[in-house]
């Protein structure tokens, strides 16, 4: 009895603590005066999340519309960590770009040292390492490689062509396929052929390994643990090197692979392997060594931060022009007068003034990756009197601002010629994040983007096909697509 007395009293007390220390720490936001929605307990705002009913997308978005309009910012919590999404266009632009000294890093990424092509990855390295790093590689992204590789987004472009061609039609010459898996393809030869200085054709059913990899990493239910964890509880990052080691030794091994025969033969691609192996055998910055692991880090993360998000991309441009024949036709009309007869430039491709609306219109409606963080590096007040202490994240909800009313009028509706485009250049720039770490790869992204649809709009109408079923639930920190199929009729 006594016993029984005895654990009673410190269950209740133990709770009574947890609670009060609970609700203690969830009160973070309202000691300072900033709104935050009501919490669970024990998972803050991020109970639907953990229970994987929602994707952290999703969620956040949501959590941002919870704010009044007017709002600058709204808090919320992880567990009990305190986190603050931002939500006026003045301040995320304050702290990205001009403040970015206090706020050059991200939260996500891997803090396990057991996963070295994780922890030195340029998507997590944190200052200074990572601008030395930014430097190096934005070379192979910019200027004249960008140029010299549209020949090879015409080759791979070429496969798709085939493959669409190969596709069973119906009596009224209608084919129909599911345009996430034809991108993904697409978009998984180019970024061998630059990453790994690998030539593979997806399209041909014999060479689909290095695709299926990609689509590991990124797909399926335990994909989508694995993000959450790196996304937003980056402590505890051990418990997923476990399950990327595979794929990490599948990149590895190509990467060795190719830097041991391009060294040994001595030709030059103009790809990632050259520039790697001038960076491994150049004068060392002991900031970072290229050298091991470190050098397998950056093609692997270029390879991942651009195959999901640039799949999506194509996939969701391709799936608006299905709705919308009338962009189509322009599009079509735009190709040509610009293009006929010639061979495609960059310039030309960029002086497509409607199909850049259509594609920047599309990646504002669903832009691929719709969250993205920084961390500051000391504390931070902000004009209204609010300190951002060190190590609270910022979150910047991609695709609740890029859908807000107050920026975008009907902000549901695909409308390429917004009377909103002198506000372009910012959306344009939130699909790829702003300021000094946004995306390294915007121009090449865009690019490869316009290049798989200006291949298929100049040989095919396509239709929007009614979605088949598909489980709305799974999660994903990226905008997660639905299985989208279009049809394909080929032009006279
Ligand atoms: C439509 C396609 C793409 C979209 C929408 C996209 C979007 C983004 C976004 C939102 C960020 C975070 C920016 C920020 O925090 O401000 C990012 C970062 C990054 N992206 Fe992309 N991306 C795309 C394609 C690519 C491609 C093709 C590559 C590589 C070949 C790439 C490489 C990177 C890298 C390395 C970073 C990290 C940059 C850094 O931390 O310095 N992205 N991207």
């Amino acid at each position: 009895m006594d016993c029984l007395i005895y654990y009673t009293s410190a269950l209740i007390i133990s709770f009574s603590l947890f609670y009060a220390y609970a609700k203690y720490k969830l009160s973070y936001w309202n000691r300072r005066g900033v709104k935050s929605p009501p919490t669970h307990l024990f998972f803050g705002n991020f109970k639907d999340c953990i229970m994987l009913k929602k994707s952290p997308g999703d969620k956040i978005r949501e959590i941002y519309n919870s704010a009044d309009p007017d709002d600058p910012y709204i808090g919320f919590y992880i567990f009990h960590k305190p986190l603050l999404i931002l939500r006026d266009h003045d301040l995320i632009k304050q702290i990205m770009i001009k403040d970015f000294d206090n706020f050059p890093n991200r939260r996500f990424g891997s803090g396990s040292q057991m996963d070295p092509i994780g922890l030195d990855s340029i998507l997590s390295m944190p200052q200074p390492r990572w601008k030395y790093v930014r430097n190096k590689l934005t070379p192979v992204l910019t200027g004249q490689k960008l140029k010299n590789m549209i020949p090879l987004m015409i080759e791979n472009g070429k496969s798709m062509l085939n493959f669409i061609e190969n596709l069973p039609t119906n009596e009224d010459g209608w084919s129909e396929y599911e345009v996430k898996d034809i991108s993904s393809r697409y978009i998984t030869d180019v970024l061998a052929s630059l990453t790994f200085g690998i030539n593979i054709n997806s399209f041909d059913d014999n060479e689909t390994a290095f695709c299926k990899t990609g689509v590991t990493v990124f797909r399926g239910f335990m994909r989508g643990i694995i993000f959450i964890i790196q996304f937003f509880l980056p402590d505890w990052d051990f418990l997923v090197v476990p399950f990327i080691k595979k794929p990490a030794n599948y990149f590895r091994n190509i990467f060795w692979d190719s830097m041991n025969t391009r060294e040994r033969l001595g030709f030059k691609r103009g790809d990632m392997i050259d520039s790697m192996l001038a960076l491994k055998n150049g004068k060392q910055n002991p900031i970072y060594k290229f050298e091991g692991d470190n050098l397998v880090a950056q093609p692997s993360s270029l390879y991942l931060a651009g195959f999901e998000t640039t799949a999506i991309a194509i996939a969701y441009v391709l799936h608006d022009l299905g709705h919308h024949p009338e962009h189509q036709d322009t599009i079509y009309n735009e190709i040509q007068t610009q293009l006929s007869g010639k061979e495609l430039t960059m310039d030309l491709i960029n002086g497509l003034s409607f199909l850049d609306s259509v594609v920047i219109e599309s990646l504002r409606l669903h832009p691929p990756l719709p969250i993205t963080d920084r961390i500051t590096t000391r504390d931070y007040e902000l004009n209204s009197g609010l300190i951002i202490e060190k190590n609270v994240p910022v979150y910047v909800s991609i695709n609740g601002t890029n859908q807000d009313p107050k920026y975008f009028s009907n902000p549901q509706d695909f409308i390429p010629s917004r009377t909103e485009m002198k506000e372009k250049k910012f959306y344009e720039s939130l699909a790829f994040g702003i300021g000094p770490r946004s995306c390294i790869a915007q121009r090449f992204a865009l690019l490869i983007i316009k290049v798989a649809i200006i291949i298929i709009i100049s040989n095919y109408t396509i239709f929007y096909k009614t979605n088949k079923e598909y489980d709305n639930k799974v999660i994903h920190v990226f905008t997660y697509t639905p299985d989208l199929y279009v049809k394909f009729k080929k032009r006279n």
